[in-house]
This record gives C-alpha cells, sequence and structure tokens, in this order.
C-alpha cells in the first residue's frame, strides 16, 4: 500500500472511498463535489472510533466514511489519531476499496507535525498483514492512500509513512515462520536493507569469522544447530559529520527451543519471536536510511537457533566470550544473553560507540513483571535509561526501569567460571540478574539493556497491533529516540 499526501487546494482526484475525520461535535469537512445523501453527516456523532458508511450520491467518490475522534486532550490525540489511521485502513480493506482519500481538519491543531506521523503510522501499521502463506489466498485491495495534508502535517506524514513501513518490516520479520526466517534469511534481509541505501554498509561475520574473533559464547548457541549463525553488522553514515555514534544490538534467536534445557511444548511454536531484537533493529535502520537523521547509527544482530543436538550446550559447560570472561552455562535455554556477549563486546572493542541499547526478549520474568505493555529496561546509565523512558511516553511503546543492584551482579557470578548463565534458583528478579549478566560486556559505555520479552508479542489490541502476533516494538521507540538528539 502506497500513501500520499495531495494539498488541499487541488480538485479531489476520484477514489473508491473519501474519509472524512471528525473531533467530537464538530461538524464533518466534505469536499464540496462530494454529495451523499441528506441527513447521513448527521448520523455520526464523532465519538473515538465510532464509523459511519455512506454511499456518494455524486461526485469523485464512490462512499463516504466519517471516522471520530472523541475530543481528545493533546497529550492522548496523538495515539487516538493513530488508532483512528488503522480503523480507517482495515475498513477500507473490508469493504474491498482499492484507493482511498483521507481528509480531515487536524492540521490547525498544535503539533501537526506529529499529528500527520501518527496518522500516517495508523494507516500503514493498521494495513499490515503477513504476506501470505495460505494457498486460497485473497489479494489486497488497498492500494492507495491519499491524505489531504499541507505544511508540518505534511511533514509529518511523510515521516509516518517511513516509521509505520519500518515497523511492518519488523513484524513481517517476527511473524514469519522459524524455517522461513533462519539466520541466513535475516542475513539476506539485513543485505536487502543495505542495498537500498548508499548511505548504510554492511558486514556479515560467518562462523569461520566468528572463530577468529574469539566469539566462544556466541559459537557455543549455534553448535546445536544445522544453521549456522552470523553476526551482522549494518552502519549508516549521515553526509555530514555526525557529533554522536549510536549502536543498537539486537537478539536474533530465529527459533528458541531452549536446548538441551528444553522448553514445554505448549508455546513453543511462538518462540519463532525470540528474533524480535534483531527485527526491531533491522527496522529501525530502514527508517534512519530513509529519514536520514544526523547521526552515525550501528546495527548488530547475533542471528542464531537454540536446538537440542549431539553437539549442542549441555548444562555445566563452559564458553569463553571474545572479552576472555569464562562463562558456564548452566541453562542452555538463557542463549540470549550468551549471543548478545559478544556481539556486545564486539561492539565496544571495535565500534566504541557513545551508546549501546540492546533489544532482546531475554526473559519470561519481563513477562511476568510488566505484562505485555511495557518493555523493561536495565542499564549502567540513568540519563540513557531517562531517554529511552521519555521517547517511549512520547510514541506510545512504554519503557519501564528495572534495577541492577549489587546483588543481582553477585548472582551471576559463577563458581567454575568468572560467571554463569543464570541466577540460582531462588534470587528471583530474572530480568534484572539477566541484565546484571549482560553489563559485563559493555565496559563503560553508556549502555541499557530493553527487555522486550512481553511488549513484542501478544500486546492487547491498539488496532494498530495487538493479539497473538509480534508488533514490531522498537522501532518507533529508537527513532523517536533518535530524533530527541
Ligand atoms: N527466549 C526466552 C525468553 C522468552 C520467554 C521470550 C517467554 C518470550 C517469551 C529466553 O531465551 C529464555 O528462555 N529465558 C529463560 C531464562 C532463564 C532460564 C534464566 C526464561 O526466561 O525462562
Ligand atoms: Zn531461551
Ligand atoms: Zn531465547
Amino acid at each position: 500500500m502506497k500513501i500520499t499526501t495531495a494539498s488541499p487546494n487541488r480538485k479531489l482526484a476520484r477514489t473508491d472511498l473519501f474519509v472524512a475525520i471528525l473531533a467530537e461535535g464538530s461538524d464533518p469537512i466534505l469536499p464540496w463535489e462530494v454529495q451523499i445523501p441528506a441527513l447521513a453527516e448527521e448520523s455520526c456523532s464523532g465519538k473515538a472510533r465510532e464509523m459511519r458508511l455512506t454511499d456518494a450520491t455524486q461526485g469523485p467518490a464512490e462512499r463516504v466514511l466519517f471516522v471520530g475522534i472523541g475530543d481528545e486532550k493533546l497529550d492522548t490525540l496523538a495515539e487516538t489519531v493513530r488508532r483512528c489511521g488503522a480503523l480507517i485502513a482495515k475498513k477500507a480493506e473490508k469493504i474491498g476499496a482499492k484507493s482511498v482519500t483521507v481528509g480531515h481538519d487536524l492540521a490547525g491543531e498544535a503539533e501537526a507535525s506529529g499529528l500527520g506521523q501518527a496518522l500516517a503510522e495508523g494507516l500503514s501499521m493498521g494495513a499490515y498483514q503477513l504476506q501470505d502463506f495460505k494457498s486460497d489466498g485473497k489479494e489486497v485491495s488497498l492500494q492507495r492512500v491519499s491524505v489531504i495534508a499541507a505544511g508540518d502535517f505534511k511533514k509529518g506524514v511523510s515521516k509516518g509513512v517511513i516509521i509505520g513501513e519500518a515497523n511492518c518490516l519488523a513484524r513481517r520479520l517476527q511473524d514469519t515462520p522459524a524455517n522461513c526466517m533462519r539466520p541466513r534469511d535475516l542475513v539476506k534481509e539485513a543485505r536487502a536493507l543495505a542495498a537500498s541505501s548508499d548511505q548504510v554498509k554492511i558486514k556479515v561475520f560467518d562462523e569461520k569469522a566468528m572463530r577468529r574473533m574469539k566469539m566462544g559464547s556466541l559459537l557455543s548457541v549455534s553448535r546445536g544447530s544445522q544453521e549456522p549463525a552470523y553476526l551482522i553488522h549494518l552502519v549508516y553514515r549521515p553526509k555530514k559529520k555526525s557529533h554522536s555514534k549510536v549502536c543498537f544490538v539486537g537478539k536474533g534467536l530465529t527459533f528458541d527451543a531452549g536446548g538441551i534445557s528444553l522448553k514445554p511444548s505448549a508455546k513453543m511454536h511462538e518462540m519463532k519471536y525470540d528474533m524480535s531484537g534483531g527485527a526491531a533493529v533491522l527496522g529501525t535502520m530502514a527508517a534512519v536510511a530513509q529519514l536520514k537523521l544526523n547521526v552515525e547509527v550501528h546495527v548488530l544482530v547475533p542471528a542464531s537457533e537454540n536446538l537440542p543436538d549431539g553437539k549442542a550446550n549441555k548444562p555445566g559447560d563452559l564458553v569463553t566470550a571474545m572479552n576472555g570472561l569464562t562463562i558456564e552455562i548452566l541453562n542452555t535455554d538463557a542463549e540470549g544473553r550468551l549471543i548478545l556477549a559478544d556481539a556486545l563486546a564486539y561492539a565496544e572493542k571495535t565500534i566504541k560507540p557513545d551508546s549501546v541499547v540492546d533489544l532482546a526478549t531475554l526473559t519470561g520474568a519481563v513477562v511476568v513483571g510488566l505484562g505485555h505493555e511495557y518493555s523493561g529496561a536495565t542499564g549502567n546509565d540513568d540519563s540513557l535509561t531517562d531517554a529511552l523512558v521519555a521517547a517511549g511516553k512520547r510514541c506510545g511503546e512504554l519503557v519501564w526501569p528495572l534495577p541492577i543492584h549489587p546483588q543481582h551482579e553477585k548472582d551471576m557470578k559463577g563458581s567454575v567460571g568468572d560467571l554463569q548463565n543464570i541466577s540460582p534458583p531462588t534470587t528471583g528478579a530474572g530480568s534484572s540478574t539477566g541484565g546484571a549478566f549482560l553489563k559485563n560486556f559493555v565496559g563503560d559505555v553508556p549502555w541499557v539493556h530493553l527487555d522486550i520479552a512481553g511488549s513484542a508479542w501478544g500486546a492487547a489490541d491498539r488496532d494498530y497491533q495487538g493479539g497473538a502476533s509480534g508488533t514490531g516494538v522498537g522501532v518507533r521507540l529508537l527513532i523517536e529516540y533518535l530524533q530527541s538528539f
């Protein structure tokens, strides 16, 4: 689906569906050419989420849809508009419209750019559908959406289209079955991304290259799989010399069976989304390149499967990470931290960024503690955490800080090696101890770890996301964070 803008002064082009967004108590703005039956207009009160569909009697639109957005305060209006965008996309698809034109009077509001962005994000995210794996799959009908926009609102729409599409890219990677989204497929996606921009370069390290770099922790995880592991490194360099260099690291575990510490079978199929961190940072890179942000952005995705096999890690095995720390693997299902350890050590040693943010579906504990509406943040730098929490509030991808107590760090000390990959059974605080483990691999670089095990999947219905599928969480958050630079 292609989203474009049309000038308010131009004659309305022919369209299958004209949508008029209206606030509660206000009169809908219908272009004079569009005629509808008498009283059809009054039937929509403008209450949030209320929709009225009517045939047009004359003019360039076949049908007209009124959609209400209530009378929101400015601080919640963007989310309402985002959801409104999604409702429009879904309704248009349902009635088989190919082309849609959206009219509104939001451009006069304060923060018109943010509202334009939210509307475009909602339209794009609301139209998301996984590429059809069904043999009798129907074609997608909605092809073109034209938003009437000018000035700041129009700028916001252009931004929102890029961000919305990047979110959909992340979700497609999450939702694709694990046998079609293997480590090598993530590499393919990353290469395609790099090929689409001359400002993005890619390096892919295979297992041989990783052995040379002594990434014994990452490599131990893929030993149990027939699929080789990769470390993907993308970099975006702005045209002007940039003052800051950030690094985003995403867990790219394309299927997590738990390894020898096998997971119960009940929800194991959902573990295809254990690469959601990788999906988020790849989606972010896609948006960064198109928005042409003035920050140097590095993206790392350690990609592997975690399966049981004769060669797989065994509980009690010892591995050595790139930074020389030895790790006793007491539970092979705590594998995310093992692949992240080497990726983080690589970031610190070779990229030397000003800050690192990693995103990972790391623990079931964060789902217990925070549910599906928050990502849990641990780290070593309060101001970086604060910046991410603030960005989360602005864009609606919420972040909640969790502590790393000195005791949590002690809990991860090993008896055989330097570290162990799980804490003793009675310590609790699983998300904090996961963060405490990772802290050993970032050196002194300001760093935040976002545990997205809850927020990446199964969120409450918000029209543009929700239910048993990926949310693409992280893309909107990281872009919002970068824009605060
Ligand atoms: N990928 C899982 C975490 C997870 C759980 C993601 C539920 C999404 C939903 C991770 O690799 C894992 O298995 N973590 C273990 C860690 C434990 C052994 C310390 C967990 O949370 O049980
Ligand atoms: Zn696991
Ligand atoms: Zn995992």
